[in-house]
């Protein structure tokens, strides 16, 4: 065994975006020491491409007759549960609606400075699936300024942090998480990180699919290092197409446009032109009359938002992604196979003052210029709702001593997530996942690690290392992408995805012979090595989801089952576990809403 640095904490944070440094700092307000781990740098992370807002009822914005939008956290609930077409845990969309205005204001005391109403209030935008304007932001720099404040916040109260860390094993005391072990990606060298309570707060998982808004660190670490270590994942076919990617150039596909976009009055065509998102064939009963029949009235709903409703490219992004999926393969598409976004009726001054960020990215990667001409975009993989299966209140997962928050955590967007709800998830239920391993770490003992563990993880780190030939993991990865684009994307059939399937077993197979040269040093090819194998796993776990579930609901878009089916699996979760070598998947009840959550929906209507 090799030798490595040892650290102890009171509670270890695994991710430095949003949900984790919100843990932090609950974590260390509660009297602990804490470390925080990352694989890249502290701050660097998915959170600051949810750029158009966070989500939270304030009930700031006024309408022309100066009454203020009859915001409400619990339209936020009602919203949020359609949204996700009513696969969501509602006890965890409670808690969230009800505390997301309080975190969004906190996050104002720590210095996190938002655009404003002409009163002088923190200023809300629409966006898709939300009833009002709802959507609190910086320009459509919403995630890198609470990522800078969170930032800021935790240093302040004072953490250590352990930096371009690649976590791999969760290390255990019979059933109970005490640490993990990592390595620094510069050097190679090991490190383990004792603690009494682990926080997951690791993301999401998109680089297994070509396109896509995750940046490299993407790979599914933390869920796959908590699935091996005997959590439970929840509904892991839900994964979510953001409506709009870039297209061109090609070195730039699958970068996020926000829904911002749309939120400021953009609206998608088809190369004939026409405003497809008006055809009604893409309404889902459930939203029929509740958006503008015509452009005239969309029109209007611009300037008046108290009378007139929405347009409907403000539906939920896995109705506009389907759309737009449907357009391009119609023959409708855009010169580079996606459909316009259109926002140039804003005029420059506006555009560049309320979507900056998109006005330089298309600028300077596109030689676009969205004030004159429209965007050219397509839908990209962009969130994973799936997750591993929390406790509402606490975030403990199933396995003793382990916690998890934001994106790797399942439960509250269902079968699809509303825009800005990923940033209000992270606050919320950060500090929950903080407070709550802090808690469990005031009664517990630091746990002895018994060495196998960490001469195992070795071995299986170094095996590319030491064998004389074996598969390239890039090669892998690149196969890997092509086929979960193909297969496992938006539109879905039981062929396609045991063709999926298929692939991903014989690239499992091939990837237990590895070969990469050279040391632990500098080794970027060393990190693809581990990080496949992750990425299959996780791949396998989403594609037999995803056949499981003969539905379609939200993400779930099943081409050889096109109905929601309310009567049987809109009443189930599915929960995938590790039996062996094996993936289980079980399909387990819903909880039953209480009758006066039930109400709300009659109210709010
Ligand atoms: O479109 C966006 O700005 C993304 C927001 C989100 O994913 O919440």
């Amino acid at each position: 065994m090799e030798n490595y640095d040892v650290y102890e904490y009171d509670v270890l944070i695994i991710g430095s975006g949003g949900a984790g440094l919100r843990a932090a700092i609950a974590a260390r307000e509660a009297g602990c020491k804490v470390g925080v781990v990352c694989k890249s740098l502290l701050g660097k992370a998915h959170t600051v491409m949810a750029e158009g807002g966070v989500a939270a009822a304030l009930a700031n914005m006024t309408n022309p007759d100066g009454s203020k939008e009859a915001d409400s956290w619990k339209v936020h609930f009602v919203d949020t549960m359609k949204g996700g077409a009513f696969l969501n845990n509602w006890r965890i969309v409670e808690i969230f609606a009800k505390e997301a205005p309080q975190r969004v204001l906190e996050l104002e005391q720590y210095g996190a400075v938002f655009d404003r109403t002409p009163e002088g209030l923190i200023a809300e935008r629409p966006f898709g699936g939300h009833k009002y304007r709802r959507l609190n932001h910086v320009g459509d720099r919403t995630g890198l300024e609470i990522i800078r404040t969170l930032q800021d916040k935790a240093v302040g109260v004072g953490i250590n942090v352990h930096m371009e860390v690649t976590c791999t094993r969760l290390l255990k005391n019979a059933d109970r998480v005490v640490g993990v072990l990592g390595y620094y990606r510069e050097s190679g060298r090991y490190i383990v990180l004792k603690a009494k309570a682990v926080v997951l707060a690791t993301g999401g998982w998109g680089r297994m699919f070509k396109y896509t808004s995750n940046s490299w660190e993407g790979t599914g670490d933390g869920l796959m290092m908590a699935y091996e270590a005997g959590a439970e994942l929840l509904d892991m076919e839900m994964i979510q197409f953001h409506p709009t990617g870039m297209v061109w150039p090609p070195g730039m596909r699958g970068i996020l446009v926000t829904e911002g976009v749309r939120g400021e009055g953009g609206v998608l065509r088809n190369k004939k032109g026409e405003r497809f998102m008006f055809n009604p064939d893409y309404m889902p009963p459930l939203y029929k009359g509740q958006f503008a029949d015509t452009e005239e009235e969309g029109a209007r709903w611009l300037e008046d938002k108290q009378n007139n409703r929405r347009p409907p490219e403000l539906l939920p992004r896995d109705v506009v992604a389907r759309a737009i999926y449907r357009e391009v393969e119609a023959g409708n598409g855009s010169e580079h196979g996606g459909v316009y976004l259109d926002v140039t009726h804003r005029g420059a001054e506006y555009i560049k003052r309320k979507l900056p960020s998109m006005y330089e990215q298309f600028h300077a990667m596109g030689g676009v210029d969205i004030t004159k001409e429209p965007m050219e975009v397509y839908p990209t993989i962009h969130y994973t709702m799936g997750g591993i299966r929390v406790e509402p209140e606490s975030c403990a997962t199933t396995v003793p001593g382990l916690f998890a928050a934001g994106e790797v955590a399942a439960g509250l967007h269902g079968a699809n997530r509303l825009g800005g709800n990923s940033l209000s998830d992270i606050i919320v239920f950060g500090k929950r996942a903080g407070e709550a391993a802090a808690a469990f770490a005031a009664s517990a003992k630091q746990g002895e690690i018994d060495d196998t563990q960490i001469e195992e993880e070795q071995n299986y780190l170094m095996s590319p290392l030491l064998s004389a030939s074996g598969e390239n993991p890039y090669t892998i990865h690149q196969e890997l992408q092509e086929n979960m684009q193909k297969n496992a994307m938006i539109a879905r059939t039981e062929a396609g995805l045991l063709e999926a399937l298929e692939k991903i077993q014989e690239l499992q197979k091939r990837a237990e012979h590895l070969h990469v040269d050279g040391d632990r040093f500098f080794n970027p090819g060393w990190h693809a090595a581990r990080d496949i194998r992750f990425m299959l796993k996780t791949s396998e776990v989403i594609v037999r989801c995803a056949l499981e579930r003969k539905e379609s609901r939200g993400a779930q878009w099943r081409l050889d089952y096109r109905e929601m089916d309310n009567a049987d699996w809109g009443k189930k979760n599915l929960i995938a576990s590790k039996q062996e070598d094996r993936v289980q998947i079980t399909a387990v009840p819903l909880q039953e809403m209480p009758e006066e959550l039930k109400k709300l929906f009659e109210e709010v209507k």
